[in-house]
C-alpha cells in the first residue's frame, strides 16, 4: 500500500509545505547555535558571509534537492536514483541521496540532548531557578542538568517519544497538522520577545554588534563555520527537502518557495539574535560564550530583568517549538523509508526509526555528561563525542552533500529535466551556472583553504 510515496502523500496546499519546510528549517540552529557561533566569531562580519551562503549556494542547492525530490517522489536515495536513471546516468548517484539521509539522522541524535535541555529550562524558568540571576546560580544549574546523565535522559527520551507520536500519525496528520499549529505560534512568541528585548535590552549594542562587519575578527575556520551553518540552518544536504520535495502538490513553485523558506528561516536567526543579544549586553555578558549562551548566560539576564521569569518561561517554549518542528523533519526520511522499502506499517517505522536515534543519542548523553568512554585522547586535547559529532555533520557532512548535490543536478543530471522541475526558463538560466560552477567552487575553495591545500 506505502509503495505509495508516489501517489499517496502531498502537502495539502502551498502554504502547508512552506510551513513544514520552515518548520524543517528554524530550529535549534537559528536560536541556540546561530547566537553563539556569531558571537564566538566576532559578529558583523561572520553574519556578511554567512547570509552571502545562504544567498549564492543555500537557496539554489535548495531548489537543486526539492527538484530531485519533486521528480523522484520517492525517498532520498530512490529520488536520487530517478533522476540518475532518467539521465541514463549510473545508479551509484544514488548515494548522494543516501549520504543525506544518515547525515539527518546523525544531527537528530544529538539534537534530541539539545532539545532536551530546552524542554528541561521551561521547567527550571518557571519554578524559578535562576533566582535572582546570580551567575554561579545559573551555571550550577547548567552544570547540575548535564553532569546528571540520568536527568538527560529522561528530557531526551521524551523528546524522543513526542517526535515518534506525532510522525507516526502520518505526512498530514501528524506532521502537517502540527507544524501548522506551531509554525505561527512560534512566529507570535518570537516577536513579543523581540519587543522585549528591544525595551529592556541594548537594542543597539547588539545591533552594531551583528550587523557593523569587522573583518579582522573573521578566520577561515570562521567562514567554514558560516558555511557549514548555512546548510545546517537550511536543513540541507540531510535528504529533509528531497524528502519534502517528494511530497510537493503539483503546481507549486520550487524557486518561489525556497526563497521563501531561506527568507523566513534567516529572519527568524536575526531576530533571535536581537532577542538575544540586547539582553546579553544590557546586563554586560560575554557574548563568546558558547554553546552554554543561552542557557548559561541568558538566564543570568532572565533572573534580572523585570518580568523574567515570565519572559524565561515563553523564551524556551519557543525554543522547544522551533526544534520540535525540525526534528520531525529529521525523522521523517527515515520512516518514510522503513515504510516504503521495508514493508513496515507507519507506526512501526515511527518506533523502529526513534528506538534506534534513542540509542545514539546515548553517546551525545555520555559525552555532555562527561563520562569517560565519550572523551577521546588525542595529540590535539581531549575530544567529546558530541562536538566530533556536531563538527563532522554540520562542518564536513552537509558540505560534501551539499557539494555532491550541485555536482550531480548541475553536471550529471539530465539538463531538461532539470529544467522541467526549475519551472521558469528564466530562473533555470540563473539557477544553473550558480549550480554547475559557482556553488561547487565555493564550497571547493572553503575546503581547500581550510585543509590548508591553498591559502588565499
Ligand atoms: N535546520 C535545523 C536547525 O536550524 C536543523 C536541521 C538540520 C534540521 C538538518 C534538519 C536537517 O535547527
Amino acid at each position: 500500500m506505502q509503495k505509495a510515496t508516489r501517489q499517496t502523500n502531498r502537502w495539502s496546499n502551498r502554504l502547508a509545505y512552506i510551513l513544514a519546510a520552515t518548520g524543517a528549517a528554524v530550529g535549534l540552529g537559528n536560536i541556540w547555535k546561530f547566537p553563539y557561533i556569531t558571537g564566538q566569531n566576532g559578529g558583523g562580519a561572520f553574519v556578511l558571509v554567512y547570509l552571502v551562503c545562504i544567498l549564492f549556494i543555500g537557496i539554489p542547492v535548495m531548489m537543486a534537492e526539492v527538484a530531485l525530490g519533486k521528480h523522484g517522489r520517492h525517498t532520498p536515495g530512490r529520488s536520487v536514483l530517478e533522476v540518475a536513471k532518467s539521465s541514463g546516468k549510473s545508479h551509484w548517484w544514488s548515494l548522494v541521496g543516501w549520504m543525506g539521509v544518515v547525515s539527518g539522522y546523525l544531527i537528530l541524535s544529538f539534537y534530541v540532548v539539545i532539545t532536551g535541555w530546552a524542554l528541561a529550562y521551561i521547567y527550571k524558568a518557571g519554578a524559578g531557578d535562576f533566582g535572582t540571576g546570580d551567575p554561579k546560580q545559573v551555571q550550577a544549574l547548567f552544570a547540575d542538568l548535564t553532569n546528571d546523565g540520568w536527568a538527560l535522559l529522561g528530557w531526551t527520551s521524551t523528546v524522543v517519544l513526542a517526535t515518534v507520536l506525532v510522525i507516526g500519525k502520518g505526512v498530514k496528520a501528524g506532521l502537517e497538522r502540527a507544524v501548522s499549529a506551531l509554525m505561527p505560534l512560534l512566529f507570535l512568541l518570537l516577536l513579543g520577545l523581540a519587543i522585549y528585548a528591544a525595551s529592556e535590552g541594548d537594542f543597539w549594542a547588539a545591533f552594531h554588534f551583528m550587523f557593523a562587519p569587522d573583518f579582522s575578527k573573521l578566520s577561515i575556520n570562521g567562514v567554514v563555520v558560516a558555511l557549514g551553518h548555512s546548510f545546517f540552518t537550511l536543513s540541507l544536504a540531510s535528504g529533509i527537502m528531497i524528502m519534502y520535495g517528494a511530497y510537493l502538490p503539483e503546481g507549486v513553485s520550487i524557486a518561489k518557495s525556497s526563497v521563501w523558506i531561506a527568507f523566513f528561516d534567516t529572519l527568524v536567526a536575526l531576530i533571535a539574535g536581537m532577542v538575544i543579544y540586547p539582553v546579553v549586553f544590557a546586563n554586560h555578558l560575554e557574548p563568546g560564550a558558547g554553546p552554554g549562551l543561552i542557557f548559561q548566560t541568558l538566564p543570568i539576564a532572565f533572573g534580572q530583568m523585570p518580568g523574567g521569569r515570565l519572559v524565561g518561561v515563553l523564551f524556551f517554549i519557543m525554543l522547544v517549538f522551533a526544534a520540535f518542528t525540525s526534528a520531525l523533519a529529521l525523522i521523517e526520511s527515515s520512516v518514510a523509508w522503513l515504510v516504503e522499502k521495508r514493508g513496515f506499517g507507519r507506526w512501526q517505522a515511527a518506533f523502529a526509526a526513534g528506538f534506534g536515534i534513542w540509542l545514539l543519542s546515548l553517546g551525545t548523553i555520555a559525552s555532555v555528561s562527561n563520562m569517560p568512554i565519550a572523551i577521546f585522547h588525542t595529540p590535539w586535547g581531549e575530544v567529546h563525542f558530541f562536538a566530533i559529532l556536531d563538527y563532522l555533520t554540520a562542518n564536513i557532512a552537509l558540505p560534501i552533500g551539499g557539494l555532491l548535490i550541485a555536482i550531480f543536478t548541475g553536471w550529471v543530471a539530465n539538463k531538461a529535466l532539470m529544467a522541467d522541475m526549475i519551472d521558469a526558463p528564466w530562473v533555470f538560466r540563473l539557477w544553473h551556472p550558480v549550480i554547475k560552477y559557482l556553488a561547487p567552487l565555493a564550497i571547493l575553495l572553503v575546503f581547500l583553504q581550510l585543509t590548508g591545500v591553498i591559502h588565499l
